[in-house]
């Protein structure tokens, strides 16, 4: 017999090596390299094959051909299915990252309970927790007398065996996937070998049955998918299930679906019985708005498909240190040292003096170019000490000439502001047709220092008006 070869195994970044090292070369990290044998096992090369096996010719197909059943399983949860596309796809398989404690489990016990209860054959397979815990949970969420399924197990093959039983299970939910092992592979649970071929298994197991599968995985506190990347390519779907410490507001976010769109999210909130859908995230991430406060401008952000509105905070206070202070929750700090490089040299604003704080309310995370403006509002508002308009919401991206761009679905984020009770609008010109109401009193510069002579302007009407 051939001797079992031995590598190590990147932890982090799932690189394998032919020797031990306390650093990873291709990801840098320290100390994630783990002894993981290859004899045989799924994860392992075709040298180490015992015999080469004769190919076995398979059946070629065409595209067009009969589908199997309805493609979707609508949870009922609104916003679960909007971050999903319209419902767990049948035959794919779905990741679901996230913290530990964000509420991963707490989701899928309630999304399981509501599929349970339309009918559906739903299994939930817990390696983490004890089925006495499950069940505490679902008796917190009210749905200990939905029909799911429940099993605490943690072995591929068992639980294989398992859903096999009976009739062919809608979904099944396996929590979480670092906890599983299989006996193909030789290395212990939580190895990305052992992670990659229960993955593997799981996944060729939706494919052939067309049952949906959701995996749960917990994401290392750099922000990866612990027992990594790896399983992120083989499934169908991504979703992320993000919040803020210390905020009782979570956030699924679509990261790949090939089945969907990507960049959509579904907003929920954490109470005492489980996560509430918001519908109306704006609502939310403005609840708690001082309007007359400098330093506040409202952004009318997309996400998805879906408008949202959210409040950007800035602070700038004078500075003792000789590199002033940057600081950025919510959003790209390179960004914020863009637009304040291009105040200081397209608008005479000086922050070199200054430190600056830049917060987006609510705990909420952007990425949208589109927040420049109301970025730059905040920043000028706070500096200044005038407060913007309460009413005003804003959006447009500044290049670094100075000049405000023109961003999409501007018709969108106006409609939004207006539900909201929003009557102005600072966006940028030359986006397209804006019909009636806020869009007529809204304000369209072309560079960025009209916008700030603007707001300085605000100090010369108010003091008119006191006169
Ligand atoms: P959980 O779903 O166990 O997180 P994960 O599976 O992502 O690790 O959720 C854990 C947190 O959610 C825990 O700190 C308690 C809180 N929680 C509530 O606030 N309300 C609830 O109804 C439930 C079930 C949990
Ligand atoms: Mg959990």
């Amino acid at each position: 017999m051939a001797k079992a070869r031995v590598q190590f195994i990147c932890q982090n970044c799932g690189a394998a090596h032919q020797r031990w090292a306390g650093k990873c070369d291709s990801c840098g990290e320290w100390n994630t390299l783990v002894e993981e044998g290859t004899s045989g096992g799924i994860g392992s090369g075709p040298g180490s094959l015992k015999s080469a096996r004769k190919g076995r010719p398979v059946t070629l197909t065409s595209l067009d051909g009969d589908i199997e059943d309805a493609p979707r399983i609508v949870s009922g949860i609104g916003e679960l299915d909007r971050a999903t596309g319209g419902g767990f796809v049948r035959g794919s398989a779905l990741l679901i990252g996230g913290d530990p404690g964000i509420g991963k489990s707490t989701l899928l016990t309630q999304a399981a309970a509501a599929l349970a209860s339309r009918g559906h054959r739903v299994v939930y397979v817990s390696g983490e927790e004890a089925v006495a815990q499950i069940r505490l949970r679902a008796q917190r969420l009210g749905v200990a007398s939905s029909p799911v399924e429940l099993a605490a197990e943690t072995n591929v093959e068992d639980i294989l065996a398992t859903i096999a039983e009976g009739k062919r299970p809608d979904l099944v939910i396996i929590d979480s996937i670092q906890t599983l092992w299989t006996d193909l592979a030789d290395s212990a649970p939580g190895t990305v070998t052992q992670v990659r071929a229960s993955s593997q298994a799981m996944i060729r197991y939706a494919k052939s049955t067309g049952a949906a599968v959701v995996l749960v995985g917990h994401v290392t506190k750099e922000g990866q998918i612990a027992g990594p990347r790896v399983v992120e390519h083989m499934v169908d779907g991504v979703l992320y299930f993000e919040g803020e410490g210390g905020h009782h507001f979570r956030i699924l976010r679509t990261v790949k679906n090939r089945f969907g769109p990507t960049d959509e999210i579904g907003v929920f909130e954490m109470s005492d019985k489980g996560l509430r859908e918001v519908a109306n995230p704006s609502e939310l991430f403005l609840g708690e708005r001082h309007a007359t406060a400098p330093g506040a401008a409202v952004f009318a952000a997309i996400e998805g498909t879906r408008p949202v509105l959210v409040e950007i905070q800035a602070l700038v206070a004078a500075s003792t240190l000789g590199t002033p202070r940057r600081a950025v929750v919510g959003w790209d700090s390179s960004r914020l040292s863009m637009i304040l490089a291009v105040l200081e040299a397209h608008c005479g604003v000086r922050f070199a003096q200054h430190d600056v704080y830049l917060n987006v309310a609510g705990g909420y995370r952007i990425s949208e170019p589109a927040a420049d403006l109301a970025v730059a509002s905040a920043l000028v508002s706070s500096l200044t000490g005038l407060a913007l308009p309460a009413d005003c919401v804003y959006f447009g991206e500044i290049s670094l000439s100075g000049a405000v761009r023109p961003v999409a679905h501007a018709q969108q984020r106006l409609k939004e502001a207006e539900k909201l009770g929003f009557g102005r609008a600072v966006l940028p010109s030359g986006s397209g047709e804006l019909a009636g109401g806020i869009g007529a009193g809204s304000f369209q510069p072309t560079a960025l220092a009209d916008l700030v002579a603007r707001i300085a302007g605000s100090r010369r009407s108010r003091a008119e008006e006191t006169d």
